[in-house]
């Protein structure tokens, strides 16, 4: 139960169209173990004192860790790092095992792989309902320039690029300039242009998000999935996946059981529907070349792909 009339789901859904970085918090606990958790609620609050804060779930393992420590590090993941995400999103015992680290202040780990990284003494701790939160005054901090941060939107990771709005030509021509010319930027262009067209689509024909069209497209070439294969595979933590599929029962499409998930007839139906739909977006978009230029395409971008793994 809870204590005001929102639909609890839908709030959550609601919050989670407003973008952030991926962090893992760290402290160590009063017998000197490491403590460390994935949070995406970290956010600036001042620069002069220098204040950040995260909030910790009050049912969290490593609250009393957190509630108690003189200073926490903050190390902003990067977009190579979904597997420490997700490690640390886990309520495993050692979560440090599999981890690279050295001891920051007050022997707060601070991993060896991070985008930036914040030293904090413990300014100040609020009651934040069913969170506590924990303002930090930053004592050191790095951050490494070339990395690329982690993204967390909608309930799936993602990474920043440059808006298409920045450098979108009416006409992309071979007139000799470096970008008309220039693999990367005809690859992005390419996405752009049609990518932005397909997601709307879906949801106007099959009511689906991006989220959820990427489970049905999976579920299309299998008979059933378990949640630990699939949240990779669709780019969710695993508690975010359990929430998109929630959805999706409720509206009929999927079916659980023993851990296994598996398309209904209707969500056989609607893959169904929605795979034709995906395929003709895909015919369209390439209607300037003949048959045998997009397949051409087609497996040259593979070899690329697979030359580069
Ligand atoms: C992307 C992402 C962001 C998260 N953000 C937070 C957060 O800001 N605060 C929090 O308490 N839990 C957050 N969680 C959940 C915790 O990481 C998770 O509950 C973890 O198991 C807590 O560890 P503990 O129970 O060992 O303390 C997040 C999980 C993910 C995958």
């Amino acid at each position: 139960m809870n204590d005001t009339s929102f639909d609890v789901k839908d709030f959550r859904r609601a919050l989670s169209q407003f973008p952030t970085g991926v962090t893992v918090i760290t402290t160590v606990d009063d017998r000197g173990e490491p403590i460390g958790v994935t949070a995406s609620s970290f956010n600036s609050v001042s620069i002069d004192p220098a204040l950040v804060l995260w909030s910790i779930d009050k049912g969290a393992h490593s609250l009393n860790a957190f509630e108690n420590a003189e200073y926490f590090a903050v190390n902003v993941l990067s977009r190579d790092q979904v597997g420490t995400s997700n490690n640390f999103a886990s309520r495993g015992e050692d979560k440090f095992a599999n981890a690279a680290y050295s001891l920051g202040l007050g022997g707060s780990p601070v991993l060896d792989d991070y985008a930036a990284q914040f030293e904090c003494k413990t300014w100040a701790v609020y009651d934040g309902g069913d969170h506590l939160i924990l303002v930090g005054e930053v004592q050191e901090y790095r951050y490494r320039n070339a990395a690329e941060p982690l993204v967390f939107a909608r309930g799936s990771y993602a990474i920043s690029s440059a808006h298409p709005a920045i450098s979108k030509p009416s006409e992309c021509s071979d007139n000799g300039e470096f970008v008309g010319d220039y693999l990367l930027y005809l690859l992005r262009e390419t996405y752009n242009r049609y990518s932005q067209e397909l997601y709307p689509k879906l949801h106007q024909v099959g009511g689906v998000t991006p989220e959820e069209w990427r489970v049905l497209a999976i579920l299309a070439d299998r008979a059933e999935i378990d949640f630990e294969t699939l949240a990779p595979l669709v780019m969710q933590p695993l508690e975010a996946l359990r929430e998109t599929v929630e959805w999706m029962e409720n509206k009929a499409l999927l079916n659980v059981k023993d851990n296994e998930v598996s398309l209904t007839q209707d969500g056989v139906a609607l893959a169904e529907k929605l795979l034709t739909l995906a395929k003709s977006h895909e015919a369209e978009a390439m209607s300037a070349l003949s048959q045998e230029q997009s397949e051409l395409l087609k497996s040259s971008l593979r070899s690329i792909i697979n030359n580069q793994t």
